[in-house]
């Protein structure tokens, strides 16, 4: 044991195993677990967990439990308790592969709420009792306070409710982190709510730590184990193409006096075409912007050794191993300029819309029209969830959506006339950008949108369909306002299925 990390003497005695840890979660229990985007989880417990469920699944019986997250985390907590046939409920936004083929199969619950409500709806009771908060820190202090580890989440509304707490301390993060998270403790349900005095990106308006009420923690698992890394691989010409028409927008907006010179704080969903758009900007003259964001990748990392950010505001990050390893080499300097905090203040929708955030986000298909759809293939196949992208489109200065104009090898376009399945409707969605060129949407009507997106957005192979769909649609509708065939709208994926690329 190192005491440099459990600085409570009164908690020592409940060091312990991960198995023994784990025999606290009992069969129907809801676990609030720390983790987002592959930081910050408990690394450890779950898998004893995943096994006592393996063997319990073995002898005919049930061990499952409702797990409740920050977001994704990592193969050792969705991937193997979903293995294990041990989730029975699910919620937020997730992207593990045997997750989502569980979810799919119709064997787990999912819910998908925005990643904002979360906190309130556990404090509201939505989600019954947390039974068991099961969340990593970098250390505990005298006092029994958490030092955060790697990720925030929703760690402060499972510490606060749950009835039991297990931490696991982990000593692959460093102890440098301590001093880079801001734990708001001012939120209230209504009609209690009082503003939130958050008023720039790098207002800090919290604590360093958690409080946390050492008699409900019974266990401490120690462990030294790292995160999960994100591959990334380098921008390809679509992601290129798509961070220019980005670039050139911006540009043109702040050219034009709309936002100003430094911009307004960016944020940028994880991926490839995020993260081409973060190298664009480091090639670009902008010197002193801020991020507002949920995740710090690896071009935010690269944005703040130049100068071209002088902050960023995050709850956790996605990183490569190699610039995880600058992180942590490099830690005392992130640490001025990086803060990390609870999902319920980085999604916000009051300090989005303070702010004025750049929201740029991806999706799985657009129709004519900008309604959006973030998460469902076909309109019935979960993909990951809705995240924060709905948090950050409905309240963000200019809500910006990229994607390629097709999927599958250009076997689909990703502008079609009806989504199958709506996230982000008309109303929220400003401007959408594919390699072909990029549509601002604003200030115009439903028949301007379309002929817009057809133009600029739509690969040239599906221009003709989707004209083609859109005349015969202003002649045939019910209304001319925002004309439809409606029969034809969503029998346009049956092409998908015809072309031999999904089953229906
Ligand atoms: N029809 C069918 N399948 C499609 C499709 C379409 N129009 N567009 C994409 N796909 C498929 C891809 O082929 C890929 O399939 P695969 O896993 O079998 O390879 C999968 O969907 C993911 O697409 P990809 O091109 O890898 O997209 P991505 O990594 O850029 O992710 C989203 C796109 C929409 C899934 C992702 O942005 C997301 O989960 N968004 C919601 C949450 C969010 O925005 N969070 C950030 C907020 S802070």
């Amino acid at each position: 044991m190192n005491e440099s990390r459990i600085q409570a003497s009164h908690l020592r005695d409940r060091i312990m195993s991960a198995d023994r840890a784990a025999s606290f979660i009992e069969s129907g229990m809801t676990v609030g677990m720390s983790g987002f985007t592959g930081t910050g989880h408990p690394k450890v417990v779950p898998l004893a967990l995943a096994e006592r469920m393996a063997a319990a699944r073995a002898r005919g019986e049930r061990l499952r439990i409702r797990v409740l997250t920050g977001a994704s985390t990592a193969p050792e907590i969705d991937g193997a308790l979903a293995r294990a046939g041990g989730i029975e409920f699910r919620l937020p936004y997730q992207s593990d592969p045997i997750l989502r083929d569980e979810i799919n199969a119709g064997n787990v619950d999912y819910v998908d709420p925005h990643l904002s409500h979360v906190g309130q709806q556990t404090s509201a009771g939505v989600y019954g009792p947390i039974d068991v908060a099961l969340v990593e820190a970098t250390g505990i202090l005298p006092d029994g306070q958490l030092i955060p580890s790697s990720s925030v989440g929703n760690n402060k509304s499972w510490i606060d409710h749950a009835q039991k707490i297990i931490v696991e301390v982990n000593h692959w993060q460093p102890m440098a982190l301590h001093g880079m998270h801001d734990i708001y403790y001012g939120m209230a349900l209504p009609p209690n709510r009082k503003p939130i005095p958050l008023v720039s990106p790098d207002d800090r308006i919290g604590e360093a730590t958690f409080r946390c009420d050492s008699n409900k923690i019974v266990a401490i698992v120690e462990t030294d184990a790292p995160d999960f890394s994100s591959p990334l691989s380098a921008p390809d010409e679509t992601s290129k193409r798509i961070a220019a028409h980005v670039l050139d927008f911006l540009d043109r907006e702040a050219a034009s006096g709309r936002i100003p010179k430094q911009l307004l704080p960016l944020q940028s969903g994880v991926g490839n075409i995020a993260n081409a758009v973060l190298a664009g900007l480091g090639e670009s003259h902008y010197r002193n912007l801020a991020a507002y964001t949920e995740v710090i990748q690896d071009g935010i990392l690269d944005l703040l050794d130049t100068g071209v950010l002088r902050m960023a505001s995050a709850t956790g990050f996605a990183l490569s191993d190699r610039a995880m390893r600058r992180f942590h080499e490099r830690i005392d300097f992130y640490r001025k300029r990086i803060i990390l905090r609870p999902l319920e203040i980085t999604n916000h929708p009051e300090i989005i819309r303070r702010l004025g955030c750049i929201a740029m986000n991806g999706l799985i298909e657009a129709d004519i029209y900008a309604n959006v759809n973030s998460t469902h293939v076909m309109g019935s196949r979960m993909q990951n969830g809705i995240g924060g992208s709905g948090d950050f489109t409905r309240n963000a200065y200019i809500s910006m959506f990229l994607t390629p104009s097709t999927a599958k090898g250009n076997k689909i376009s990703c502008i079609v006339p009806m989504v199958s399945h709506v996230d982000h409707t008309e109303h929220d969605v400003a401007v959408i950008v594919t390699e072909q060129g990029l549509a601002d949407l604003r200030g115009l009507s439903p028949k301007e949108r379309a002929r817009k997106i057809i133009a600029e957005c739509a690969h040239p192979d599906y221009r003709p369909l989707l004209t083609d769909y859109f005349e015969r649609a202003r002649k045939g509708s019910y209304g001319e306002h925002t004309p439809h065939l409606l029969s034809e709208a969503l029998g346009w994926h049956r092409r998908f299925v015809e072309a031999g690329m999904m089953k229906m």
